[in-house]
């Protein structure tokens, strides 16, 4: 099986920590030149030196706020106006949790601009590039509320949705010019994003963190949180040639969790 990403540029978004960190990762040991895009530099210069070199790959960053959709554009056409790009990981930060009945219409297109409006932003800026390349993964980080929703996760769950669904037209267009398009949702990872919901979700209930963690673990097949290598490893699977039918399709990576077929 053909795993090699050497000679493959690829753009990591959020990758300062947890799952993009981790896909960065593993896409530098497969043999990618990786662009970092998020928001705080001092983290991204600190996690370019975490990046395998050994191959001869060169690591660079872009810092950008996905709240600006404007300034992730300007970022981007800049950048593919000098390199070419196989391979874009489109991940940020996840909308707040919250009740859909308490959430305010501007949380709806906050969270709309930061997500669906940057991964368009993103993808028609680098596509041209994979056109021109004959080689082109697109891959969306998402969540399996794309499948069912889940409680307290309003918003996420309204966005998570029209993500999925702009992913899978952009497959039906884009897969007669070598490019894929494909959703990773995963299901409980332990980064920051899931502590905080912890938090919140303790909070709310007025009950202790081991509790939460303790009732959510229960309702995995596999008892436990998921690594956010493991996520990357599906991810690395995607982006490289070995991947190369697999188009249009949402994949959980959940320990089982999610109770659809
Ligand atoms: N972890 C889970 O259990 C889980 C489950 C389902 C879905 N997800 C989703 O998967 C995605 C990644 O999750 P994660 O757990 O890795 O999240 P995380 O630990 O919170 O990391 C988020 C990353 O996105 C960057 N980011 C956040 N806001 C940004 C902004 N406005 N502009 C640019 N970059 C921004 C952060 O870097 P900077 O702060 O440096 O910008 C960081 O690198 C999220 O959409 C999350 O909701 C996660």
């Amino acid at each position: 099986m053909n795993l090699s990403l050497k000679e493959k540029n690829a753009v990591v978004c959020g990758s300062t920590q947890g799952i993009g960190h981790a896909i960065a990762i593993e896409l530098a040991l497969l043999g990618a030149n990786c662009t970092l895009m998020a928001r705080n530099e001092e983290t991204l210069k600190k996690v370019i030196r975490d990046l395998n070199t050994s191959l001869g790959q060169k690591h660079s960053f872009l810092i950008a706020d996905f709240s600006k959709p404007d300034e992730v554009r300007a970022i981007i056409e800049e950048h593919v106006k000098h390199h070419g790009v196989h391979i874009l990981i489109n991940n940020t930060g996840g909308p707040p949790a919250g009740m859909i009945m308490d959430a305010k219409e501007e949380e709806f297109l906050k969270a709309f601009n930061q997500h669906l409006i940057c991964n368009h932003i993103l993808t028609t800026a680098v596509v041209p590039s994979m056109k021109k390349e004959g080689y082109g993964r697109i891959i969306n980080i998402i969540s399996t509320t794309v499948k069912i929703p889940l409680k307290n996760l309003g918003v996420s769950n309204t966005i998570r949705g029209a993500v999925a669904s702009w992913a899978k037209t952009m497959a039906n267009e884009l897969g007669q010019f070598n490019i894929t398009v494909n959703n990773l949702l995963p299901g409980n990872i332990s980064t920051q994003r899931l502590v905080s919901l912890i938090d919140t979700n303790a909070k709310k209930a007025n009950t202790g963190i081991d509790k939460i963690e303790q009732s959510m673990i229960n309702e995995i097949p596999m008892k436990r949180f998921g690594k956010p290598a493991e996520i990357a490893a599906v991810a690395a699977f995607l982006a490289s040639p070995a991947g190369s039918y697999v188009s249009g399709v949402s994949i959980p990576v959940d320990g089982g969790k999610t109770g659809s077929i």
